[in-house]
């Protein structure tokens, strides 16, 4: 019987491209996380262009879902390209929306960051205006290890399997330490 306490992890992808890396690397930090977490991905792809008309109206239910399974995870897990050296639109929508609940359902959640691109950088720039981002909504992310998913397309295969090892491994070491930022982070903000 497994006694360990497990942690659920909602992960969102700021792609919404059917053969995304990012997706990809997602479904793999699911299968390399350790036993005490458990991830689950949503999606934020019929989410509305974000409009206060809209807000002031009623929060669309799509909305709101995302806001609960937000309100329910113990962490989040973001990966992200970057379009045009920052955050994609899919994502900061997203995230646009949810700030405008009170209480605001990204408050003191402990989470983690990765990126992947097609380009050299592995979304480096992306993935650090997410970040500062997210600082602004009281999320405590994981500073290290980080990851940067360069060139994704020689790393993944046609099946969005990681072949990369040396990518695999910090991967794995990413979601060791993000075990571990969680507890911490669920002792500091119980
Ligand atoms: C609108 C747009 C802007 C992009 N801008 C960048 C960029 O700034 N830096 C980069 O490395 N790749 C950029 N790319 C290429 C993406 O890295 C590549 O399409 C990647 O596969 C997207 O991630 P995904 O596979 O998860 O959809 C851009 C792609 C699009 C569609």
């Amino acid at each position: 019987m497994n006694t360990q306490a497990s942690f659920q992890v909602l992960g969102i992808c700021g792609s919404l491209r059917q053969k995304s890396f990012n997706m990809a690397a997602l479904r793999t930090a699911g299968e390399l996380m350790p036993a005490g977490l458990k991830l689950r991905i949503t999606g934020i792809g019929d989410l509305p262009i974000y409009n206060f008309d809209v807000q002031e109206k009623g929060f669309p239910a799509s909305v709101t879902k995302l806001r609960d399974e937000i309100l329910a995870a113990d962490a989040l897990l973001f990966a992200s390209p970057e379009y045009n050296w920052s955050v994609g639109a899919p994502l900061k929508n997203a995230i646009d929306w949810m700030s405008r609940f009170q209480p605001q359902p990204f408050n003191n959640k402990p989470a983690a960051v990765l990126s992947a691109t097609g380009g050299p950088l592995g979304g480096a720039r992306g993935q650090y205006d997410l970040r500062r981002i997210l600082d602004g909504l009281g999320v405590h992310w994981l500073a290290k290890p980080e990851i940067f998913i360069g060139m994704a397309q020689s790393k993944f295969g046609p099946d969005g399997k990681l072949n990369d090892e040396p990518t695999r491994k910090i991967m794995t070491d990413q979601m060791t330490a993000f075990e571990d930022w969680i507890k911490r982070m669920k002792r500091a903000f119980a």
